[in-house]
């Protein structure tokens, strides 16, 4: 595997989020995202001598960079996992409770994208693959080749927030029976056909390809899981700061931040009899979302659904 596949990822809020993790010099910081180490080399330029920075991610062309970054820099580590399991990983250097900061950087990076060969892209034919780490679990031919008619719909709909999930679900399992799918380009032309109502400037197997990538890459299960994880491997003071790119991220970004900041009454409807309970904040969440800037917008339109939230533990 090369480390330059040819392909760059821009990384986006760079500034924004290295400053929301407000760096201590000789602190512990965790990037779970490590992609191609954007935030990772300008947090370890806020870092000193004693500081350290362990990196995560999925992808094995993500881990050969990371590999190179650590040979050059002894504060840097990188592990090929997922950030949901990083209590352990963090649990087994004895840095629990200890760390200063956690940035996670959602989603895709642009390599993965950007390369057909990945299988992540409708515009560009590749196999029709989309794992983060294609050695492990199940790639998106092998779930649509296996998965009934209803399985598929639900991923559309409920990942990819697809109208009309049961017809192109339905379209794609009449396919398969005359011939499997193995490409991107074959699997977006079928549901192209099948999709009734093209919206303006967006190609129809979008949301469809969207449910799918975060289905074979249990996306938003591991952010539920990775957001406790960093709670719990944080100490008193630390920074969680989350770049999301769509909206069933952030949801779930802000609903975690709300309960831990504001607790569960929120979300009670004002008038019941609650009896006054004295809730103890987690959290407390710095500032509002955040958004890419004009200039960034201009400089990279994938940074134009990037939504910043940070919060600091409390207790
Ligand atoms: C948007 S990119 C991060 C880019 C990075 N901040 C940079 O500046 O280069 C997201 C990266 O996170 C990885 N990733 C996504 N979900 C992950 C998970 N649950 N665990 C570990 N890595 C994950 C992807 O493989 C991808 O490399």
């Amino acid at each position: 595997m090369t480390i330059d596949s040819g392909f760059n990822h821009i990384t986006v809020l760079l500034d924004e989020a290295v400053e929301a993790l407000a760096i201590q010099g000789d602190g512990c910081y965790v990037d779970g995202t490590f992609g191609r180490g954007g935030h990772s080399r300008l947090i370890l330029q806020h870092l000193g001598p004693q500081g350290r920075l362990l990196g995560f991610d999925k992808d094995p062309q993500a881990i050969a960079t990371g590999q190179a970054l650590a040979a050059e820099d002894g504060r840097f580590v990188i592990v090929q996992r997922s950030f949901a399991e990083m209590g352990s990983e963090i649990a087994s250097q004895g840095l629990a409770g200890k760390v200063n900061g956690v940035l996670l950087d959602l989603g895709v990076s642009s390599p993965q994208l950007d390369d057909p060969e990945r299988g992540f892209s409708f515009m560009n034919d590749g196999p029709l693959d989309m794992r983060m780490d294609p050695t492990r679990g199940v790639s998106a031919a092998e779930f649509i080749a296996n998965a009934p008619a209803e399985e598929i719909a639900r991923v559309f709909k409920e990942y990819g927030e697809e109208r009309f999930a049961k017809r192109m679900a339905n379209a794609v399992v009449a396919r398969r029976e005359v011939k499997p799918f193995e490409r991107t380009a074959d699997l977006a032309e079928v549901l192209k056909v099948a999709n009734p109502a093209w919206e303006k400037g967006k190609n129809p197997a979008t949301r469809a390809f969207q449910g799918l990538r975060i289905h074979v890459n249990n996306e938003l299960a591991d952010l539920e899981a990775g957001l406790e994880a960093a709670l719990d491997s944080l100490e008193v003071g630390g920074r969680l700061v989350v770049i999301s790119f769509h909206s069933l991220e952030d949801r779930i970004v802000k609903l975690f931040m709300r309960k831990l900041a504001k607790g569960e009454a929120d979300n009670l409807p004002r008038n019941l009899p609650v009896r006054f309970q004295a809730f103890e904040p987690k959290i407390k969440v710095h500032g509002k979302a955040q958004f890419a800037s004009e200039a960034e917008l201009k400089a990279n339109p994938r940074s134009r659904s990037a939504v910043m939230r940070v919060a600091e533990k409390l207790r």
